[in-house]
This record gives structure tokens, C-alpha cells and sequence, in this order.
């Protein structure tokens, strides 16, 4: 289930990570400042799951892993599912990401099994949703976001899922939506999560830094962070877990 903290700092680390320099970013997390307001989640590749498990848990961090098929196990050369993210000592999967709706073409109907294939078996999805640059500029933002988070039509809302908005010209661009679009659109996404039934955890994502990440995560409806970039060295991560810790109430 989900953790009762007030944020969540998920770092994904997308194509990137070795073994060697992984367990060396474990080895410089410092201590986080404060367990109880803060969960640190970090989502490396599939090859670094299983030998990063343990010391991540030994420094109290969440696992979590970056997408997953929606069968548990079969003919599907190449895929990874949901049991063997389990296995792997995985709590959440990143699901939807636009990296994959984009270069993968997961559709809507995609992404509705593999929600339910991860609550099937466990797993706490970080739904991610977010709009293009044509579609603010257009400002039809609100119907792109409502038009994904239909794809929870109808589902349990009892089970665990974390919402990560990441507006995608703000995904490994440098450009960050302002305190302003982010207020605005997290009270959007909140109010379409309750037509659904639904109260949880909405992360934001899109170019989160240290420099950042302390009005990002002071921004009302805002519960946490999925970063990219500035996940990959230990030191900015723990800058962003800190600053959440500074803002928690
Ligand atoms: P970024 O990536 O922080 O590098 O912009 C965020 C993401 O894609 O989740």
C-alpha cells in the first residue's frame, strides 16, 4: 500500500546505470532528513533491480521499476512482468511514462492492463500523464489529462496508485512548468482524480533540479517528484529529497 508520507522523490533512471557506479550512488545517500514527511523511491533499469534491492532497503529507499508487461509470464521475448518486478523486491512500477507513450506507442488500452496486471499482483503504479507542447499552447491541457486519466474509468479505487504529471516539454529540456502552471494543473488532475473516485498522491515531474525542487514541491496539490536527470547522482537527489523534507508541514 501506499506509504502514509507527504512526498514521494521517485528517481528514474531510465537507459542509464552499471552496476559498479549504481551501488556507489547507494553508498553516498546520506541519511534522509526526515522518514516519516519524505519516501525515497529509486526506479533503475531491470539488470540493476535485483542486485540494487537489498542495499536500497538497507538505506531505507523504495524500489520501483520503470515499465512492465501486462501477461505474468509466457512467449513474449524480451519483456519483463510483473512477477518477476515482484521477485525482484519491487514496490512500484512506473507505467505510462511519455518516453513510452511516445517512442513506444502504449495506448490507452495498453496502459489499462498493465494498471491492472500491476495492482493484480501487487505492485503500486506511478501513473504518469502529461501533455505536449502543441496541446498547452493550444491550451487543450485539461482534455489531454482528462482523456488519460480515463483509462481509470471504472477501476477499484481502493487500490494503491501514485499519479506523476510531467508535462513533456518540460522532460529533460531544462524547462520547468511554473509554480503558477503547476498549482493550476495538479488542482485540475486532483479534481478529475475525485470525479473518479479516486484521492491519491500526485507527483511532479519535468526537469526537477536542487535548485527547483523547493517551490516545485511547495506548490499546492503537489505530493512529491519523479525525476529524471537529477536523480542519477546521489548528492542531487538527496538536495531534492531535502528540500521536500524543508517544505513538509
Ligand atoms: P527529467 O525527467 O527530470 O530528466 O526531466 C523526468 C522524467 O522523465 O520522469
Amino acid at each position: 500500500m501506499s506509504n502514509s508520507a507527504q512526498f514521494v522523490i521517485a528517481g528514474n533512471w531510465k537507459m542509464n546505470g552499471m552496476l559498479d557506479e549504481s551501488l556507489k550512488f547507494i553508498d553516498s545517500l546520506t541519511e534522509n532528513p526526515n522518514p516519516t514527511a519524505v519516501e525515497m523511491v529509486i526506479c533503475p533499469p531491470y539488470t540493476l533491480l535485483h542486485p540494487l534491492a537489498k542495499p536500497l532497503a538497507e538505506k531505507g529507499v523504495t524500489l520501483g521499476a520503470e515499465n512492465m508487461h501486462f501477461e505474468a509470464s509466457g512467449a513474449f521475448t524480451g519483456e519483463i512482468s510483473p512477477l518477476m518486478l515482484k521477485d525482484a523486491g519491487c514496490h512500484y512500477v512506473i507505467l505510462g511514462h511519455s518516453e513510452r507513450r511516445d517512442m513506444m506507442h502504449e495506448d490507452h488500452a495498453l496502459l489499462r492492463k498493465k494498471l491492472e496486471a500491476a495492482w493484480k499482483h501487487g505492485l503500486e503504479p506511478i501513473f504518469c500523464i502529461g501533455e505536449h507542447l502543441e496541446e498547452r499552447e493550444a491550451g487543450t491541457t485539461n482534455d489531454v489529462l482528462k482523456d488519460q486519466l480515463a483509462v481509470l474509468e471504472g477501476t477499484d479505487s481502493s487500490l494503491p496508485l501514485v499519479i506523476a504529471y510531467e508535462p513533456v516539454w518540460a522532460i529533460g529540456t531544462g524547462k520547468t512548468a511554473t509554480p503558477e502552471q503547476v498549482s493550476e494543473t495538479h488542482a485540475f488532475v486532483h479534481e478529475e482524480l475525485a470525479r473518479l473516485g479516486r484521492k491519491c498522491k500526485v507527483l511532479y515531474g519535468g526537469s526537477v533540479n536542487p535548485g527547483n525542487a523547493e517551490s516545485l514541491m511547495a506548490c499546492q496539490g503537489v505530493d512529491g517528484a519523479l525525476v529524471g536527470g537529477a536523480s542519477l547522482k546521489a548528492d542531487s537527489f538527496m538536495d531534492i529529497v531535502g528540500a521536500a523534507a524543508r517544505v513538509a508541514t
